[in-house]
């Protein structure tokens, strides 16, 4: 059976000393039996991975980046490369934050070749998906997230597929303390997981992790998590407090 994800993702917060101060925090108070039954992975910003990955050393906690450049090492500037990625000791890389497409023009086809470059990189991409408020209002909330799929998940393998992990998260529960019912998303996730049962196979669609991100906090994460078909949660401001993100672990696990 899947476990449960449970990623941070830090986005553009804490310095160096900030970021060393809160993994260790997480190290020391993530319920041990938590770490067994849950994955978890935290997501700081690039000047921090190679400390954060020293500090996470035997604790059980994975190690991932924001973002990545879909080219190979060159000249790119200002640009971060899979290889130094994997170098410092990622595991994982979020693909296509719904902040990377508004600020900085992330197209499908950028996300997809983003998540390519990963997956034969060795790092395994958590792409994002989602609808903006506009698009829900005017249903076509589907439309949107299918085509997301389709063109973000262009090219991938039925093999690769294993390393591959889905974020929905809606844009309009993002930061905004909005976070969907947990109707709303269980709901989407089980369209999502339709669409790569019918790109793939059900096999693959059942296996496929799809985290659930807006909004998580402490309070909601049990009912948000244990509403069907949610494998997991992409959590942006509470993963940046050791004592909440905690218990949004512990809540992974508690039915
Ligand atoms: P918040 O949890 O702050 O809403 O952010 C969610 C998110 O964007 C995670 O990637």
């Amino acid at each position: 059976m899947k476990k449960k994800l449970i990623a941070g993702n830090w986005k553009m917060n804490l310095t160096l000393n900030a970021s060393i101060e809160l993994t260790g925090n997480i190290v020391k108070n993530v319920p041990k039996k938590s770490i067994i039954e849950t994955e978890v992975l935290i997501c700081p910003t690039f000047i921090a991975l190679s400390a954060c990955s020293t500090l996470l050393k035997d604790s059980g906690i994975m190690l991932g980046a924001q973002n990545m450049s879909d080219k190979d090492d060159g000249a790119y500037t200002g640009e971060i490369s899979a290889s130094m990625l994997t170098a410092a000791g990622c595991e994982f890389v979020i693909i296509g934050h719904s902040e990377r497409r508004k600020y900085f023009g992330e197209t499908n086809q950028i996300v997809n070749s983003k998540s390519l470059k990963a997956l034969t990189s060795g790092l395994k991409p958590i792409i994002c998906v989602g609808e903006t408020l506009q698009e829900r209002e005017d249903e076509i909330y589907e439309a949107i997230v299918e085509k997301q799929i389709s063109e973000g998940l262009a090219g991938i393998s039925d093999e690769q597929m294993s390393d591959v992990t889905i974020a929905y998260e809606p844009v309009w529960a993002i930061g905004t303390g909005l976070n969907a019912t947990p109707k709303q998303a269980s709901d989407m996730h089980k369209f999502i997981r339709g669409l790569i049962s019918g790109k793939y196979g059900s096999e693959i669609g059942n296996e496929t992790r799809i985290l659930y991100g807006g909004s998580v906090n402490a309070k909601n994460a049990g009912e948000i998590l244990h509403a069907g078909g949610i494998d997991g949660a992409l959590v942006g401001g509470a993963a940046l407090k050791a004592e909440e993100f905690c218990t949004i672990i512990s809540s992974a696990t508690e039915k």
